[in-house]
């Protein structure tokens, strides 16, 4: 008898989705209200009972997500819902880290005064720093979402404490568990973890496929344990325990 020693991620406790893309048709995940109702049922049947919903807010690539629209569009979603969607909801965002993100506006908060923020994937864009300060300064918590994703920064993993000491947290993408991103993501993630600088996990999804492979993914039971600990946290952070 051969005795495993990875699990699927599928059997890991996930109550609770802190980033995702399913408000569908105002950004680059999920299009028809078809396929969020269809992955909405498929994270019930999966044991999910919380869900944040935080598309981009980023005006260069997606003009019309501002505050005051997305909660509009968010309402009019869980108003038409069907009735054997029980799952909680929840409208967030996913906010693009420049100078655009100004602290005098009622942002979409995660939990009580976190800010999900997201960088540029190819260059450190100059007004992160100062924006976190901002954000901080201001009494909020930046988030910031999949760190493992910069992979400009694999070759300088100190950036990653000066963001903590910035008084960033970092939320993992579970999708980046299964080496989508390459080598250099792996980098940062074995150092993040080995570091126990992760607080948060999500799925990001965009996509029902994206999120069959996410449940598929295989770790071993120690990274499992750690990756626990964060999916707990997740309920800490919208007060549910
Ligand atoms: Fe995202």
């Amino acid at each position: 008898m051969t005795i495993r020693k990875s699990i699927k991620l599928q059997y890991l406790p996930f109550i609770c989705d802190i980033h995702s893309h399913i408000l569908p048709g105002v950004d680059d995940g999920f299009q028809s209200e078809q396929d969020a109702l269809k992955i909405l049922r498929q994270y019930q049947d999966d044991g999910i009972k919380h869900v944040v919903l935080s598309p981009h807010v980023d005006p260069g690539m997606y003009p019309k997500n501002n505050e005051t629209y997305l909660t509009n569009r968010f309402h009019s979603f869980i108003e038409n819902l069907p009735e054997d969607i029980h799952l909680k909801m929840y409208l967030s965002a996913e906010y693009m880290c420049d100078e655009q993100l100004q602290t005098n506006r009622q942002l979409l908060f995660l939990g009580e005064t976190g800010v999900l923020i997201e960088m540029s994937y190819f260059y450190q864009y100059p007004y992160v720093k100062e924006t976190i300060f901002a954000l901080v300064n201001a009494g909020y918590q930046p988030i910031l979402a999949h760190p493992e994703r910069y992979i400009y920064l694999s070759k300088k993993l100190d950036a990653f404490d000066k963001f903590i000491d910035m008084e960033c947290l970092f939320q993992l993408n579970l999708i980046s568990l299964s080496g989508i991103y390459g080598p250099r993501s792996k980098i940062i993630m074995h150092y993040l973890f080995r570091h126990n600088m992760y607080s948060y996990t999500g799925s990001d999804v965009h996509s029902l496929r994206q999120y069959q492979r996410i449940r598929d993914i295989r770790v071993s039971y120690k990274l499992a344990a750690k990756i626990e600990e964060l999916m707990n946290n997740n309920k800490q952070l919208l007060s549910l325990q």
